[in-house]
């Protein structure tokens, strides 16, 4: 039987989405080519924003229309964030789906199914496990894979409805995260992102060293040493993870990112707001000053390193004031991408009692305005790199342009290059950097302009 994933949202979900997938084709289901021939169509969903909530109910509103006209035997599903956060009354908001799996039931999907099949429709699963454990499966074939090492969220920034979705924090013993990554190498793997909402609390609420283990670096916090370990797996060439937080960013974790060879020059590390008030308000848990310590400690510690991050705009009370205080300080940590958000309240959320009371022209204005600055920020950023020699790390063909490839810096950064021969999917090459865009930089691999 054939099934297909739609995923929306961050990349929990579309590691989420794989994950299940992996699990599905052990039970023998098979991957369809796409929607049109899938007997059985899952919908992962986000709740993040009510934009994201309602894009996901009109594609599962066509996708059951369609099926009923055209495959009456397909089933439509839902999993992830929307399922936990509304539980039966997905149900009612799209008469005829056929499940709904919350963000704890993934690995129950197969029995979900089977119930679906003796013809329960619809079966909800939403219950929840006080000790999660992730699914590790994964599709072959990729170069770069996603690794949970910590689930769920304790923050409770007031905006935010992730740790309403995604329960309490809880940490992946380090033996599993090292295993899975170890058995990705062995399949062609190398480069992984380690992914947590809070990526460095890890290991701070449950316990995930064995007894007596230690640092041979002399690591003492869980997530550096965590990092140490990933590192030391051979065949790995480069470890990401996200999302960062300024209060994770210890002295520890600066000389892990500078002294682990695998350990990528890049950090997403979520700013939200540059104004005191708002953050505040947020309850982010620093102010724009304990940020700047964190960036500068970064940056100081690991040269050249690019920092992301992401912003909301119209936050119930930001005036225009706090506005140009995040436009300002943004600049002033010279941030090398950014994800620029409209504030969208998310009922159960403390801020959503709050009036929303940025008119949306307001937010789109203030959108606009971020963006056009990060635009001018990373063109001026990347345009400091021409002459340079960055280390890429070869994906293959550009998905513009075959005749040229494509890959990556260390810092995330699109290369675009010729080919020359023995340069293969998955090494690393030097490339010289010449021309520069806000996206991609264009250069040549080193030494081969004389060969071609
Ligand atoms: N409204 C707008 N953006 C939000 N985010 C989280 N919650 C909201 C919300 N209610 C943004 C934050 C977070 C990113 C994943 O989504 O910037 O870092
Ligand atoms: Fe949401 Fe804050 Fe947790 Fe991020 S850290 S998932 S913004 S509660």
């Amino acid at each position: 039987m054939k099934f297909h994933v739609v995923t929306y949202g961050c990349q929990m979900n579309v590691r989420d989405s794989e994950a299940v997938s992996a699990l599905l084709m052990r039970q023998g289901y098979e991957r369809a080519e796409g929607e049109a021939d899938a007997e059985i169509i899952v919908v992962n969903t986000c709740s993040v924003r009510g934009k994201a909530e309602a894009k996901a109910l009109g594609k599962l509103g066509l996708l059951v229309a369609d099926s009923r006209r055209n495959h009456p035997d397909r089933v439509i599903g839902v999993m992830g964030c929307m399922v936990q956060r509304l539980g039966a009354e997905l149900f009612k908001k799209v008469p005829g789906l056929g499940f709904g799996v919350g963000t704890h039931a993934f690995s129950r999907l197969p029995l979900v199914l089977q119930e679906v099949f003796e013809g329960k429709m619809p079966v909800l699963d939403v219950a929840e496990d006080d000790a999660p454990e992730a699914l590790t499966g994964h599709i072959e074939g990729a170069l770069s894979a996603f690794v949970n090492i910590l689930l769920g969220c304790d923050r409770r920034c007031t905006y935010c409805i992730v740790p309403y979705v995604r329960g309490r924090e809880w940490s992946r013993p380090v033996d599993r995260v090292v295993d899975e990554v170890r058995e990705l190498t062995t399949k062609g793997v190398c480069e992984v992102t380690l992914l947590g909402q809070s990526v460095m609390n890890y290991g701070r609420r449950n316990e995930v060293w064995p007894e007596g283990s230690t640092s041979p670096g002399g690591y003492e916090t869980p997530f550096p040493r965590l990092l140490e370990a990933v590192d030391a797996i051979e065949g790995l060439e480069r470890v990401r993870f996200t999302s960062g937080h300024p209060s994770g960013c210890t002295t520890e974790l600066t000389r892990a990112m500078a002294e682990l060879p695998s350990v990528c020059e890049h950090l997403h590390l979520p700013l939200q707001s540059g104004s005191d008030p708002i953050l505040e308000q947020m309850r982010r848990g620093y102010t724009a000053d304990q940020f700047r310590q964190a960036a500068r400690a970064l940056q100081a510690a690991v040269p050249g390193v690019a920092l992301s991050t992401d912003i909301i705009v119209g936050f119930p009370g930001e005036t225009a004031e706090d506005f140009e205080r995040t436009r300002a300080f943004m600049d002033e940590i010279g941030f090398d991408n950014a994800f620029i958000f409209k504030y969208s309240p998310r009922s159960g959320t403390p801020a959503a009692e709050w009036p929303d009371d940025v008119p949306d022209e307001e937010k789109m204005r203030r959108n606009k305005v971020l963006l056009e600055d990060q635009t001018r920020r990373v063109e001026a950023i990347n345009a400091a790199l021409v002459g340079q020699r960055v280390n890429v790390l070869v994906e293959g063909p550009s998905l513009r342009n075959a005749a040229r490839w494509s890959g990556r810096t260390r810092t995330n950064k699109v290369v675009v290059f010729d080919p020359v021969p023995g340069v293969e999917r998955g090494g690393c090459v030097d490339v010289d950097v010449e021309r520069v865009t806000a996206t991609t930089l264009y250069g040549t691999i080193e030494g081969s302009r004389l060969n071609i």
